[in-house]
C-alpha cells in the first residue's frame, strides 16, 4: 500500500498540464471522487489495525500534496494564456498618433484675458454662483422695488426668493470688499444666469469676468487706460476705445465700453454692423454707497469696476455668430481652436 502511495507522488511530482484539457485529466485522475487516491481510501478498511495510523497521515498528506499540484498547474496556465494574449507585437508597425484634443474657446479667451490683467497685477479671485439678494442687488445699491432688478432677469430658487443664481460676476466684488481691506485689484471671471428665451445673440448662462480696482486716489483715467491697454493687448495695438455714458446702480459715472472694430478698422463692417465700434464691457467708478456697504469710508477710497461678457469677446474674436454653438459641444466647432491656449 505504502509503495503505491509513493508511486502515486512520483507521478503527480512529474506531471505536466500545457492545456486545460491536461488539466481536466489531472482533475480526473488525483482530484476527483473517482480518483486513484480516492481509491486508496476505499482500501483504508483493508488494512492491519496496527498500520492504520501511518497510513491514514501518509494517504492524507498525499492528498493535500495532490491538491497543491492542481493549483500549481491552474497558476501556470494562467500566466502562460496572460502572455500569449499581448504577444507577439511587431515593433515596427508605425504608430497610431492620438488624436489631441483642444481647449474650449471660451477657456481660451478666459486664459487670455486672466493673462493680460495678471501682468498688470490683478489677482483672480472666486465667487458663488447661487447667490442671496443682497450680494448680487441690494449691497450694489439695486433699491428694494426699483426696476433696475427687472434689467437682469433672474433667476429666483421657489422655495426661497431671497436665493438666486446670480445675473452677474459683480456680486464677487462684494465679497471681496466686505471681508477684506483696501486695496483692492482683482478679477472675477465665472458663470452668471438669466432667465432669457435662448437665441443666436442670449442665452439662460454665459460667462463674465469681473474687474475691481479699490484703493486711495483710483480715478477715471485709471479705468480708462487699463482698458485701452487690455483692448490692444487682446485685439491689436491700433485698438481704440470709446465710452458712451450708461447706467448701472453701482457704479457712477458708468460707462460702456466700445472698441474699433478691428475687422474692418472702422470702417463698418458686418462685424460692428457698419458702425466701426463693437460694445465689450460695462464699467465706471464704484458707488459711494457700495463702498459704504461695505465698510469702506468712500472719503477714503475710490474705486473703478468693469465686467465683460467672455462669449461676447470669444465671439468677436473668432467671429462666431451664434451663442449657441459654445454649450452645443459639437466637435466640428471646438476642434477648430486646436492649437490655441
Ligand atoms: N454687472 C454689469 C452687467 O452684468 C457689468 C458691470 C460690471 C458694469 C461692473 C459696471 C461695473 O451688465
Amino acid at each position: 500500500m505504502l509503495e503505491k502511495i509513493e508511486l502515486i507522488r512520483e507521478e503527480l511530482g512529474a506531471y505536466e498540464a500545457a492545456t486545460t484539457e491536461g488539466l481536466e485529466a489531472y482533475r480526473m485522475k488525483y482530484i476527483s471522487r473517482k480518483s486513484v487516491i480516492n481509491a486508496l481510501f476505499d482500501d483504508f478498511k483493508h488494512v492491519p489495525n496496527d498500520q492504520k495510523k501511518q497510513f491514514g497521515q501518509t494517504l492524507n498528506q498525499l492528498k493535500q500534496e495532490a491538491q497543491a499540484k492542481f493549483d500549481e498547474l491552474i497558476a501556470s496556465l494562467e500566466t502562460a494564456s496572460d502572455q500569449s494574449d499581448t504577444a507577439p507585437v511587431d515593433l515596427t508597425l508605425p504608430n497610431i498618433a492620438n488624436e489631441l484634443g483642444s481647449l474650449h474657446p471660451l477657456t481660451v479667451t478666459y486664459n487670455r484675458i486672466v493673462e493680460i490683467f495678471e501682468r498688470l497685477g490683478f489677482s483672480v479671485k472666486d465667487g458663488p454662483e447661487v447667490e442671496d439678494d443682497f450680494h448680487n442687488f441690494t449691497a450694489l445699491n439695486f433699491p428694494e422695488n426699483h426696476p433696475a432688478r427687472e434689467m437682469q432677469d433672474t433667476f429666483f430658487i421657489e422655495k426661497n426668493p431671497d436665493i438666486l443664481l446670480r445675473t452677474h460676476t459683480s456680486n464677487v466684488q462684494i465679497r471681496l470688499m466686505e471681508h477684506g481691506k483696501p486695496p483692492f485689484r482683482s478679477i472675477m471671471p465665472g458663470r452668471v444666469y438669466r432667465n432669457e428665451a435662448i437665441s443666436a445673440r442670449a442665452h439662460c448662462f454665459f460667462h463674465q469676468v469681473e474687474g475691481l480696482y479699490v484703493d486711495r486716489n483710483v480715478g477715471f483715467k485709471d479705468l480708462k487706460q487699463t482698458l485701452l491697454h487690455f483692448s490692444r493687448e487682446l485685439f491689436g495695438k491700433d485698438t481704440q476705445i470709446r465710452l458712451r455714458p450708461s447706467y448701472f446702480p453701482f457704479t457712477e459715472p458708468s460707462a460702456e465700453i466700445d472698441i474699433s472694430c478691428f475687422i474692418c478698422k472702422g470702417k463698418g463692417c458686418k462685424v460692428c454692423k457698419g458702425t466701426g465700434w463693437v460694445e465689450i464691457a460695462g464699467a465706471g467708478m464704484v458707488d459711494p454707497n457700495v463702498l459704504s456697504t461695505c465698510g469702506i469710508d468712500p472719503e477714503e477710497y475710490t474705486g473703478y469696476a468693469f465686467g465683460m461678457g467672455i462669449e461676447r469677446i470669444a465671439m468677436l474674436k473668432y467671429q462666431v455668430d451664434d451663442l449657441r454653438l459654445f454649450s452645443e459641444n459639437d466637435v466640428r466647432f471646438l476642434r477648430q481652436f486646436k492649437g490655441a491656449f
